[in-house]
């Protein structure tokens, strides 16, 4: 396994699509793999692919308090939405930002496993907002999105400033 660098906001890579995944070979899960251990290192909750220039559709998350509950899920669809539910969320391509997100409360989702088989889930509150925010990561859309162009501005300034830094 192996650590993979995490592009910071607003890094271009960010913003593009990710494509499906049709052969799910070796490499898928090696990816996989790696992308949990980068997400439990960092420490965060959720990562897709797209955060490492990755075009693929697949993000890895664990909202699990033990961190033993890792779940794979590879070109996801949202079948149905309930609820509303606002929560302070973070993100690892923007250290140290967190701003509060409305989103679905109730999420039902098709998805294929690392091996390729097709599943279904149903999740709710921290679960179903994380698969939410992984899920636009891989169309290029990003959490300060729902911000007001006044704030998502103040945000990129503060970052770029940080990553002059380092
Ligand atoms: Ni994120």
């Amino acid at each position: 396994m192996a650590l993979l660098h995490i592009l910071k906001y607003p890094h271009p890579a960010l913003r593009k699509k990710a494509k499906p995944i049709l052969v799910f070979e070796n490499s898928i899960t090696q990816l996989a793999a790696n992308m949990l251990e980068t997400m439990y290192q960092a420490p965060g909750i959720g990562l897709a692919a797209t955060q490492m220039g990755i075009e693929k559709q697949i993000l890895v998350i664990d909202t699990s308090d033990a961190k033993d509950n890792p779940l794979i899920i590879c070109n996801p669809k949202i079948v149905s939405k309930a609820g509303e539910m606002i929560y302070e969320e973070g993100c690892l391509s923007f250290p140290g930002i967190y701003a509060q997100v409305s989103r679905a409360q109730q999420i039902s989702l098709e998805y294929q496993d690392v091996e390729g088989n097709h599943q279904t889930l149903e999740v709710e509150d921290l679960t179903a907002i994380c698969i939410q925010h992984e899920m636009d990561h891989l169309i290029g859309k990003l959490f300060v999105d729902y911000l007001s162009s006044l704030k998502r501005n103040r945000i990129r300034k503060q970052l770029e400033k940080q990553q002059r830094k380092q």
